[in-house]
């Protein structure tokens, strides 16, 4: 799996500009799908299987896109200011470099900071591109860009960029590749601009009118140095969230989560996050409502770009995932 991770980790696709890794996951779901469509938002819809008599019409949703940067302001020595797309964190930027959706590389500096010891606010930063004025500066307002960091293989563990959500992507195709046979409709439904609020979710899960949903996605962990207080940690299995900021999980989805992980001997955590949310929060409040939860990858450093996962929760995802779809639901 990890050339896959790699592959889709590298690729540069903030909220509202998909078509990048839409095309790159299009490639590798392509052959394993019984039907393909995208969406007028942009979220790639990949059916497998129809509705058998004990079968569940049942939607997946991964979200494609991740955080990056808009330019909002060139100056007129070609200095790039910028708003945040999603939740930026202002002390990962100094340093970092990022790529524009047009290929242009940049750098982020910041203004003379009257207190080193503070993270400087976002507008106390900018992205230096290699121009000198604003006329030789290849970036314009509204040009969006994404963190550049290449992937790294750290055996056990893995980091790269857009871990949120690429490695969600990544065990939903793994998982579709997995699934055989199926008495169940599932829907893989490769989502946009979840990073600016569930955007691409909203409108896909009330085209396809799930019976139940489950979002992948990852979810912060408690077991990094002075962390905070959350039981969730890297190597001890993918998560079964049961609440986040934004969503109870339904309690019958989180005990067929359960239920189906023990009997396949699938280690799994419970998952309590007490901020953010996922495309689940969308599934569950679309047309009159439907049943919903969250299969999590611990992931540490969320919205940073170096996030870190496990590679066994990775795998054991998948197996997870794999063993809910290919069964009949009693919920
Ligand atoms: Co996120
Ligand atoms: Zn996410």
């Amino acid at each position: 799996m990890k050339p896959l991770i790699q592959k889709l980790t590298e690729t540069f696709s903030p909220s509202g500009y998909e078509t990048a890794i839409r095309e790159a996951i299009r490639a590798e779901v392509e052959a394993l799908a019984d039907e393909i469509r995208t969406d007028p938002l942009g979220s790639l819809i990949v059916r497998k299987g129809t509705k058998g008599k004990n079968g569940k019409r049942i939607m997946i949703a991964a979200h494609m896109d991740e955080i990056g940067l808009i330019a909002t302001h060139v100056d007129d020595n070609g200095f790039v200011r910028f708003a945040g797309i999603g939740g930026i964190r202002p002390q990962a930027l100094t340093g970092s470099r990022v790529r524009f959706v047009n290929g242009v590389p940049g750098v982020i500096g910041t203004d003379r900071l009257a207190d080193l010891t503070k993270a400087p606010a976002l507008e106390q930063c900018f992205i230096d591109v290699g121009a000198s004025s604003k006329k030789d500066c290849p970036v314009k307002v509204g040009d969006v860009c994404g963190f550049e960091r290449p992937f790294l293989d750290l055996g056990g563990r893995l980091v790269a960029k857009s871990m949120d959500d690429r490695i969600g992507c990544a065990v939903a195709i793994e998982a579709l590749r997995a699934l055989k046979e199926t008495p169940n409709e599932v829907y893989f439904v490769f989502t946009t601009q979840e990073e600016v609020g569930v955007r691409g979710a909203t409108a896909s899960a009330f085209g396809v009118d799930p019976d139940v949903g489950l979002a992948v996605d990852v979810t912060g962990t408690g077991d990094t140095p002075k962390g905070s207080k959350m039981e969730v940690g890297l190597g001890k299995g993918p998560a079964v969230k049961v609440k986040d900021a934004g969503m109870l999980a339904d309690p019958r989805v989180v005990e067929w989560m359960i239920r189906t992980a023990e009997k396949a001997k699938i280690p799994y955590q419970r998952e309590v996050l007490e901020g953010g949310s996922t495309d689940a929060r969308a599934i569950q409040l679309t047309r009159a409502g439907v049943p919903a939860g969250c299969l999590s990858i611990p992931t540490r450093y969320v919205h940073t770009p170096s996030e870190m996962v496990d590679y066994s929760d990775v795998q054991n995802a998948v197996k997870l995932l794999a063993a809910l779809l290919s069964k009949p639901v009693n919920i």
